[in-house]
């Protein structure tokens, strides 16, 4: 038995035998968790994130045994010259599971973060709530409620890595029909409280010129202003141009943005904004950024802007039944208002972080 661990060369078009194999795997460990295929990912989807590199660097690595691909790593880092931290991810087949291999991909991926200065590293750690065990022990972050499984495999490798739990997230799901005929009225009491002040501004995929750079403010502020619990974030640097640069990488995966501002009449700066992402072919959207700035909290912006991006999305794309949207537990804000909106807890991510010695 010969295992390899090897870097997966990112082909300049189309697709790679590789690549779709390691793509295979990562849908594979999706669905083992989730027990659902909406998260599963066509290699097409994928690719785009591997081949803009100017601002995310992202790194694939593959795992096999005799050539056939069990297992799989990422890592992906921001291009800021003062960045200090790099996100990864590794996944090994069920079967080919207890042989070290999650180890070496883990070890690799370290050693690429440290070489490219980035020696905080944060991995993240999925637990659907129906395979939590009663009797299970449990650990928590310094803040928030939740909890996940101590003992689960992941959790293990984790600790027995030296990676720290940093911070809970829930993973939330709303079934759409069923909030439907509450959606008018939020937006109507929203409006009624907000509309002198604010005003909403809706597009697909293309940021207006005129918001553009302002959102790419909103972005940054996305970035650091939002509940970190005990992790360690970059700020990020957003232009005008990295506004462009991610909506054709969401293009080119084939996805589409419906997004809304709440615009300060005054300013005309964008003072928030949600944004609703919808896969190819899925039946379901996920609702990835939410952000009110800081001077503009307190006026109801973050349920307005969400429920009436909602009431959009029922309207574009009516087929998207169901929405997954994933928040920090200690998110008092955010969980109110996904609460208001009919979103469930369906399970935890644990994001854990570790600051890599040195190896000199
Ligand atoms: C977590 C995961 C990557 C481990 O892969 P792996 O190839 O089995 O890992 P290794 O063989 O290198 O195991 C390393 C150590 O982790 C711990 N560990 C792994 N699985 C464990 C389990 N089921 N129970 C207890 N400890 C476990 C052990 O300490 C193990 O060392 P040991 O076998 O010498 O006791 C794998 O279970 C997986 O893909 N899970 C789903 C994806 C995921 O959660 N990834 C983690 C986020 S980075």
């Amino acid at each position: 038995m010969r295992i390899t661990i090897d870097e997966v060369e990112i082909p300049a078009s189309g697709s790679s035998a590789v690549f779709d194999a390691v793509q295979e795997v990562a849908n594979t460990l999706e669905a083992e968790i989730w027990s659902t295929d909406d998260f599963a990912m066509t290699s097409a989807m994928t690719l785009p994130e591997y081949r803009d590199q100017r601002f995310q660097r992202r790194v694939l690595l593959a795992a096999a045994i005799d050539g056939r691909v069990v297992g799989r790593g990422w890592l992906g880092y921001g291009t800021e010259a003062d960045a200090v931290t790099a996100s990864l991810d590794v996944g090994v087949l069920p079967e080919a599971r207890r042989r070290g291999i999650g180890t070496a991909l883990l070890l690799e991926l370290e050693r690429r973060a440290l070489a490219a200065g980035r020696p905080t590293v944060t991995a993240f750690t999925q637990h659907a709530v129906d395979d939590i065990p009663a009797d299970e022990p449990l650990l928590g972050a310094s803040v928030g409620e939740r909890a996940i499984p101590a003992n689960a495999a992941a959790s293990r490798f984790m600790l027995d890595r030296g990676y720290a739990l940093a911070q809970v997230e829930r993973t939330n799901r709303c079934d759409l029909a069923s909030m439907l005929g509450e959606l008018p009225d939020i937006v109507a009491t929203s409006t009624a409280r907000a509309g002198h002040l604010y005003r909403l501004v809706h597009w697909v995929d293309r940021t207006p010129d005129e918001l553009l750079g302002s959102l790419a403010t909103a972005r940054e502020h996305m970035a650091t202003d939002i509940p970190a619990a005990d992790l360690e974030l970059d700020p990020e640097v957003w232009t005008p141009e990295r506004v462009r640069a991610r909506e054709a990488q969401l293009a080119a995966s084939g996805d589409h943005a419906i997004v809304v501002a709440a615009v300060h009449r005054d300013s005309g700066a964008v003072a928030g904004y949600s944004e609703l992402v919808l896969g190819e072919g899925k039946e379901h959207a996920e609702q990835w950024d939410t952000l009110v700035l800081a001077d503009h909290r307190g006026h109801g912006l973050g349920l307005w802007m969400k429920a009436a991006n909602l009431l959009a999305l029922a309207d574009q794309a009516p087929e998207r039944s169901r929405i997954y949207t994933w928040n920090a537990d200690e998110n008092e804000h955010m969980l109110a208002i996904n609460d208001r909106l009919g979103f469930r807890i369906i399970g935890y991510s644990g994001e854990w972080q570790r600051r890599l010695p040195r190896s000199d």
